[in-house]
């Protein structure tokens, strides 16, 4: 662990290119490896959670190169019913979303598995997808804690024919929803998930461009079981909005700032940044291209120019198309005029690590008015704005997604910002401070 220096700067200007979604990209592994054929796909992001995806699958017996150099991968399809059972357990890192939609895989094998996880996914509540996939018929066993009556990695799941179900989710989560509707690709009949609140459909999406036989209607998502998957040969994973997020904020919050993102993705289920940015008065153009061709995912360029912020209210509905966005919400709340308030967000308490306390804890070290505010039902988190931030000695906690946020804080605040370790970023991001010293002046 190093020492990690942030100190302030005067303005960012530039042009950058992205990396591929990191959600998108571990299911175009998942996805390809169940079809038949061969499937290359471009802007595959070198990402550790990526690269644990295509680890996990080159265990299951599927052949997968890998060219670095072009940025692409090939993932050689065996059918549904073309998985190999593993020698050992498989260790799928600390990705959330490779464990969760790989169970869902899993639980239609005719083999057993263990997945194994790294230190801070080991800590993350997997009873959400162990629950529904024990009622489609999936033998599964994992680490229990009665205290909380939750359950964790190791997860051994005894595969089995699998019913069909119609699941309600109680909780807004895409990775349980991805997992069953993949299970749902080897049960007997239609399976259906009930979203009350809309989250990430990408694996809807990439569902459909392999020709499975999926609906998505209102809030419902119906999948035919056991009709195998058809590769479309090639395609893209267009730039990751969740990276592109904290360019978004930086260039808001320095003074004279142009920044030019190209090819980002923009679903839907994913631009609740930028409609929160936007209330906020982010100055941004959205270039979308003009051409009719249905692809499997929206994309455009963006250019973001400084801004006068003001606060704003996220609603706890809000939060699924933003939720990973979130800590680098809170940094662009500092910077705003007036108060923010972040409802509905006992959900960060259970990713990478609790980054409603990671986030609070070092804002406040940089002088931000910030405070969590509980009740028996729900909390949430307030930001009177316009404090100026100054550099301090703050904590990743080996958080991705909160070492980055700090990074963009500590550019804007004054004074020199010491942060503890930022080699987490590798996780989702590896080229972000390359990119990053490329623009900032
Ligand atoms: C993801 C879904 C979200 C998100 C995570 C990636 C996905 O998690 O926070 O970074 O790829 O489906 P939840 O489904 O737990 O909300």
């Amino acid at each position: 662990m190093s020492l990690f220096l942030v100190k302030q700067a005067s303005r960012a200007k530039g042009g950058i290119a992205l990396l591929g979604d990191k959600s998108i990209a571990s299911r175009s592994v998942i996805i390809s490896a169940l079809s038949q054929g061969k499937t290359t796909i471009k802007n595959f992001p070198p990402n550790e959670d990526c690269l644990y995806a295509v680890k996990t699958f080159r265990k299951l017996g599927i052949k997968i190169i890998q060219n670095k150099n072009a940025g692409r991968i090939t993932v050689y399809g065996k059918g549904l019913y073309g998985l190999r059972k593993p020698k050992g357990p498989i260790f799928t890192g600390d990705s959330g979303t490779v464990f969760r939609l790989t169970l869902g895989v899993l639980a239609g094998q005719d083999f057993p598995v263990t997945l194994t996880a790294g230190k801070s996914l080991s800590q993350r509540p997997m009873l959400r997808v162990t629950s529904p996939l024990r009622m489609m018929g999936a033998v599964i066993k994992s680490k229990k804690q009665k205290s909380k009556s939750e359950e964790y990695p190791p997860v051994t799941v005894k595969g089995a024919c699998l019913n069909s179900i119609i699941y309600k989710m109680p909780v807004a989560s895409a990775q349980v929803k991805s997992s069953i509707l993949l299970a749902g690709l080897y049960a007997k009949g239609q399976t259906c998930v009930i979203e009350p609140i809309k989250t990430r459909d990408h694996t809807e999406r990439m569902l459909k461009l392999f020709r499975a036989g999926i609906q998505t209607k209102a809030g419902k998502i119906i999948i035919k079981g056991r009709r195998g998957l058809i590769s479309p040969g090639e395609f893209s994973i267009p730039g990751d909005i969740s990276s592109a997020a904290f360019f978004m904020v930086l260039g808001a919050i320095l003074p004279n700032s142009r920044i030019l993102m190209k090819g980002v993705n923009l679903n839907s289920s994913r631009t609740g940044i930028l409609d929160v940015l936007k209330r906020m008065g982010l100055d941004i153009e959205i270039r979308k291209p003009k051409s009719k061709n249905r692809i499997y995912e929206p994309m455009g360029d963006l250019i973001i120019r400084s801004s006068r912020l003001k606060g704003t209210i996220v609603k706890k509905e809000e939060v699924p198309v933003l939720i990973d966005e979130l800590p680098i919400l809170m940094v662009a709340a500092c910077f705003a005029e007036g108060k923010s308030v972040f409802e509905g967000i006992s959900e960060l308490r259970v990713k990478e690590t609790d980054r409603a306390e990671s986030m609070t804890q070092n804002l406040a070290k940089m002088g931000a008015d910030i405070k969590v505010l509980k009740t028996p039902k729900s909390e949430k988190i307030i930001i009177q704005g316009c404090n100026p931030l100054r550099g301090a000695s703050v904590r990743s906690f080996g958080d991705h997604r909160t070492a980055m946020s700090m990074v963009v804080a500590g550019l804007a605040a004054k004074g020199v910002t010491r942060i503890d370790d930022v080699t987490c970023i590798n996780k989702s991001f590896p080229n972000f401070l390359s990119l990053l010293k490329s623009i900032i002046r």
